[in-house]
């Protein structure tokens, strides 16, 4: 099976459900996460992405993703995140789940998505609760709440933190109805994405991966294409 046959299945498909991870952005020059230049200052993100790692020290965690947010605000989307955008005009049931921060996604314009780690561009009050968007550059450390006073923190899902319930619902229901499920660019080991491909498939689905190089579920999806995410994800589109 080629990808120009993947083309035609989604084509012909009425329900299409997609899962990107940091490997489609990498592609706009943003570094992935278990890749080297993931690393800030020699740490690994699982040792400031923590709420443990805030409540320590929330300076070195806003430095960090104010470094973060530096080196995203000159990136912007590539082929493969506008053939996505697109690909959502063409499915009557299209949804898109990424475990992306940098909201590359929603900037080339998709709009049936759950950003289900969150979104860097966005902060939440850890008092109130109040999200807002923000895209400082950098951001003024230690940010506070205007209401509130609170003290401000990235609204994105940390390590040992569970996952927005409206989110996860919205992603079940997406991969349990899905006749073709596309996974573009992601290790594949972080749960519970890492749980996406196993349930879409045991429901029935299509399962596709495009990716750099083999990862946990290529044995288990029903096609695995190695290449980049730019090259490969616009064959997709219907002719
Ligand atoms: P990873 O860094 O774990 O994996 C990136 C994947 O993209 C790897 O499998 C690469 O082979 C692949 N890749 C790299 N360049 C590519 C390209 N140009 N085209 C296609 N594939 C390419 O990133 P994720 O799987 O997204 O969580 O990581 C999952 C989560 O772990 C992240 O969302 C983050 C991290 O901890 C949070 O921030 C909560």
């Amino acid at each position: 099976m080629t990808i120009l046959d993947i083309r035609d299945r989604i084509a012909q498909a009425e329900s299409v459900t997609v899962l990107t991870g940091a490997g489609i952005s990498a592609d706009s020059g943003v570094p992935t996460f278990r890749g080297e230049e993931g690393l800030w200052k020699n740490f690994r993100p699982e040792q400031l992405a923590s709420p443990q790692a805030f409540e320590r020290d929330p300076t070195i965690v806003w430095e960090w993703y104010n470094w973060r947010r530096e080196l995203l605000s000159t990136k912007e989307p590539n082929a493969a995140h506008k053939a996505l955008a697109e690909l959502e005009n063409h499915i009557k049931h299209f949804w898109l789940i990424t475990q992306n921060v940098d909201g590359l996604h929603p900037a080339a314009g998709s709009t049936k998505l759950s950003e289900i780690h969150g979104n860097i561009w966005k902060v939440r009050c850890t008092n109130c609760g109040n999200i807002q968007p923000n895209h400082d550059v950098p951001i003024a450390i230690l940010p506070h709440c205007n209401d509130c006073k609170g003290l401000l923190r990235p609204h994105i899902v940390w390590f040992g933190e569970s996952l927005d319930q409206q989110d996860l619902d919205q992603s079940f229901q997406a991969l349990r109805s899905c006749e073709v499920l596309l996974i573009v660019g992601t290790s594949g080991v972080v749960y519970p994405a890492a749980s996406f491909a196993p349930i879409a498939k045991q429901d029935g689905a299509f399962v596709v991966e495009l990716n750099l190089d083999p990862t946990p579920h290529s044995d288990l999806v029903d096609i695995s294409i190695q290449g980049r995410a730019k090259d490969l994800v616009p064959l997709l589109l219907p002719m």
